[in-house]
C-alpha cells in the first residue's frame, strides 16, 4: 500500500444503533459544517435491507429539505459533506457513492483512481460520477462478488489504494456491520452503549457519546452493535485505547451570538486566560509550561525554523520578531507548501516548529514528516487539537487552549497561538540568558492580557461604525511596521476571507516601492499603529498616503498622538504594553472584517471556496 498525502476537507459521519439513526447523522453533518463543503448526502439501510440514498448539492439544510420530501429511516447509515476535488459540486458527485448493495463515503484523494477506473470499466462497472471515490465502492463491490465479507473486501481494497483516505462503508446485505478505514485522513470511532458511531471529528458525535477510539494510519475497523474490532496495516487485530473526552462547553452551539466567528472573537479574553493558566508564575514562565523534555532541549537550540499555513503562518511571523529580539536566536518562517518542495540547508541545533489550529493541515504535516529526515534538533508543534496528527508526530507540543474553533476564518486560535508562542519565546530567551527583570516585565504584561483583551473586544461598536466606510469598496490596503506588519497581513487576510474585498498588507516602509501607485479616494488604508519606536516613521508613511488623497483608518492608542481629521479616522484603542500589542491589535481588525462582512451579507462562518480544516495539497 502506497500512501500518503494528508487531505481532510470532507466530513464523515456513520452510525449503527437499535434506533433510527437518520437524525444522529444529520446532526453530525451540521456539526461538521464548519469544515467547509459544497454538497451533502446520507445513505441508510432500511428495514427491508434496501439502501436509501439521498444527496444534494448545497448545504445540509438542502439535504434535510430533500429528506423532508422523501423521508428515509434505518438503524445503519453513513453521511457526508463533500468539498469538491475531482468533479464539480453536484448531486451526482456527492457522496455516498453506491455499487449494488454497498454504499461508501470517503474523505481524501485516491491518486490511482484512473487505473482502478479503467480496470473496473473492464469488469463492466458503470460510473455515475466524476469522482475518484466511486472507484473505491465498485472495487469493494467486485471483491464481495468474489465471496468476501464487507470487512475482507474493505481490507483488500484499501491495500490497493494510493493516496489518502478515511472511508465509511455499509452493505444492505450486512445490516449489522459498519466498516471503516483510515490512512492519511482522520477518523474516529464513537463508542456508545450498544450503539457505535464513526466520524471525521469527535465533535460530530458529542451529542451521542464522549468516548472515542482514534484510528491509526492504515487501520481497518469493523463496528457492530456489540463492539469494535480494529485491524492494523498488517491485518493484525489490535487494541486501541478508548479516550474519554471531557464535557467542556458545547462548541457547536452559537449561544447568544449571531455567528460562530463573533462568538469566537468574544471568547478571546477567556481562552487567552486558559492558555496562560498554570504556565506563568508572578514573574516567570513556569518550567512546567513547556514540559521536562522541552526544558532539556531549549538550551541546545541555536536556530528556529517555523512552518505553518494561513493564519498560523502569520502567528509564526510575529514570533520571529520576539525570538530574535528577546532570545537573540535566528528564526526563519516559511509557509509549509513552499518549504516542503525545496532543498533546505539545515544548520545543527535548529528546532523545527509547526503551528496549526487543526493539527491536520496537509502541507504542514508533510513538512514535519520531511523534517525528520533532515537533521533538525527536534520538532515541536503549537496546536489546538490534542491527539491530532501534528501533536502525535511531534516530539514536543505546546497546546493552545482555544477550544474548538468553528468559524472558518481563524480568530481565537490565532491569538492563543500568539500567547503560546510568547511563552515559548520567553522560555527560549531565558535559556539563552535573558535577564530576570526582562522576563518579569514580559510576564507582568501577560498577566494583564485577559483584561486588556476584554477592553479591546469592547471596541466592537466603534469598529462597527467604521466598517461602513468599507462595505462599498473593492480594494483595501493594510499597513504596519515591525511586529505589527504580520498583524496587518492577518487583518487583510480576515477581510478578504469573509467579505471578499481585495485586501493587501504591506510593511509601511514599502509603500513608496509600489502600492502607493494604487492609493486614491476609493482605496481605504488601514493602519496598525501602536505606540512603539517605529511610530514616527509610520507617521511619515501616512503623510504619503494623505498626499495622494487616500483615506486613512488608524488603530492607535491615545499616546500615539493621532487625531481624526478629514480623510483620517482614528479608532482609539486602549493603551497596552508593547509586548502585547500584536495580540491585542488583532482584535479590532477581526471585528472590522466581521462587521464589513455583515454589511455585505456574506456567509461569515463558511466563506465561499474555503475550508476550515486542511487544504488539499
Ligand atoms: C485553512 C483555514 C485557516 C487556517 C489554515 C491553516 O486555510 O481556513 O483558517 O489558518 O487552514 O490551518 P491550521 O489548522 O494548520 O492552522
Amino acid at each position: 500500500m502506497k500512501i500518503k498525502k494528508e487531505v481532510n476537507m470532507c466530513g464523515i459521519v456513520g452510525a449503527l444503533a437499535q434506533r433510527n439513526v437518520n437524525e444522529i447523522l444529520l446532526e453530525g453533518l451540521r456539526r461538521l459544517e464548519y469544515r467547509g463543503y459544497d454538497s451533502a448526502g446520507v445513505c441508510l439501510v432500511d428495514g427491508e435491507q434496501q439502501l436509501q440514498l439521498r444527496k444534494s448539492q448545497g448545504k445540509v439544510a438542502d439535504l434535510e429539505a430533500r429528506l423532508h420530501d422523501n423521508p428515509a429511516a434505518g438503524r445503519l447509515g453513513i453521511a457526508h459533506t463533500r468539498w469538491a476535488t475531482h468533479g464539480v459540486p453536484s448531486d451526482h458527485n456527492s457522496h455516498p457513492h453506491v455499487s449494488g448493495q454497498i454504499a461508501l463515503v470517503h474523505n481524501g484523494i485516491i491518486e490511482n483512481y484512473r487505473d482502478l477506473r479503467a480496470r473496473l470499466l473492464g469488469l463492466g462497472y458503470e460510473f455515475a460520477s466524476d469522482t475518484d471515490t466511486e472507484t473505491v465502492v465498485h472495487l469493494i463491490h467486485s471483491l464481495t462478488n468474489e465471496g468476501m465479507t464487507l470487512l475482507e473486501a474493505v481490507t483488500a481494497a484499501t491495500a490497493e489504494l494510493e493516496g489518502a483516505y478515511a472511508i465509511g462503508v455499509i452493505s444492505a446485505d450486512e445490516p449489522q456491520t459498519l466498516v471503516c478505514a483510515r490512512s492519511g485522513s482522520p477518523l474516529v470511532i464513537g463508542v456508545g452503549i450498544e450503539e457505535n458511531f464513526i466520524a471525521s471529528d469527535p465533535m460530530a458525535l458529542r451529542q451521542v457519546t464522549d468516548r472515542f477510539v482514534f484510528l491509526e494510519e492504515g487501520d481497518v475497523a469493523q463496528v457492530s452493535l456489540e463492539g469494535i474490532a480494529v485491524f492494523d496495516q498488517h491485518g493484525e487485530e489490535v487494541s486501541r485505547p478508548v479516550h474519554k473526552l471531557d464535557g467542556g462547553h458545547d462548541a457547536a452551539d452559537k449561544g447568544r451570538y449571531r455567528h460562530f466567528m463573533q462568538k469566537e472573537i468574544f471568547e478571546q479574553p477567556e481562552v487567552v486566560k486558559a492558555t496562560l493558566a498554570g504556565r506563568i508564575g508572578a514573574h516567570t514562565v513556569l518550567p512546567e509550561a513547556l514540559g521536562a523534555r522541552a526544558n532539556e532541549i531549549l538550551p541546545e537550540v541555536k536556530q528556529v525554523q517555523i512552518v505553518a499555513c494561513g493564519t498560523s503562518y502569520h502567528a509564526g511571523l510575529v514570533a520571529r520578531y520576539w525570538l530574535e529580539d528577546w532570545a537573540g536566536i535566528p528564526c526563519a518562517v516559511e509557509v509549509a507548501s513552499e518549504i516542503r518542495y525545496r532543498k533546505t540547508a539545515v544548520r545543527p541545533g535548529t528546532l523545527f516548529v509547526t503551528i496549526s489550529q487543526s493539527g491536520e493541515t496537509a502541507d504542514t504535516l508533510a513538512a514535519l514528516r520531511q523534517a525528520k529526515e533532515l537533521g533538525y534538533l527536534a520538532s515541536m508543534t503549537i496546536c489546538n487539537v490534542p491527539n491530532s496528527s501534528l501533536v502525535r508526530e511531534s516530539e514536543l507540543s505546546l497546546m493552545t487552549e482555544a477550544g474548538p474553533e468553528i468559524g472558518v476564518a481563524s480568530t481565537k486560535a490565532f491569538t492563543t497561538q500568539l500567547v503560546a508562542l510568547q511563552l515559548f519565546c520567553i522560555a527560549l530567551a531565558k535559556a539563552n540568558g535573558m535577564p530576570a527583570d526582562k522576563e518579569a516585565e514580559l510576564v507582568g504584561a501577560l498577566h494583564q492580557l485577559p483584561e486588556l483583551m476584554e477592553d479591546f473586544t469592547g471596541l466592537d461598536q466603534l469598529v462597527k461604525a467604521t466598517s461602513e466606510a468599507f462595505a462599498e469598496k473593492h480594494h483595501t490596503l493594510f499597513l504596519g511596521r515591525g511586529v505589527e506588519y504580520p498583524i496587518a497581513l492577518e487583518g487583510a487576510l480576515k477581510l478578504k476571507e469573509i467579505s471578499y474585498i481585495h485586501a493587501e498588507a504591506y510593511p509601511a516602509g514599502e509603500l513608496k516601492h509600489g502600492p502607493l501607485a494604487l492609493v486614491d479616494a476609493d482605496m481605504p488604508v488601514v493602519v496598525v499603529a501602536p505606540n512603539n519606536e517605529l511610530l514616527e516613521k509610520l507617521k511619515s508613511n501616512l503623510q504619503e498616503v494623505r498626499a495622494r488623497g487616500g483615506e486613512l483608518f488608524v488603530f492607535a492608542s491615545p499616546r500615539a498622538g493621532f487625531a481624526s481629521e478629514p480623510g483620517v479616522t482614528v479608532v482609539e484603542v486602549p493603551d497596552a504594553p508593547d509586548s502585547l500589542a500584536p495580540i491585542l491589535y488583532t482584535v479590532p481588525l477581526q471585528l472590522l472584517s466581521y462587521h464589513v462582512a455583515l454589511l455585505k451579507g456574506t456567509d461569515v462562518d463558511q466563506p465561499r471556496n474555503l475550508a476550515k480544516s486542511v487544504t488539499v495539497e
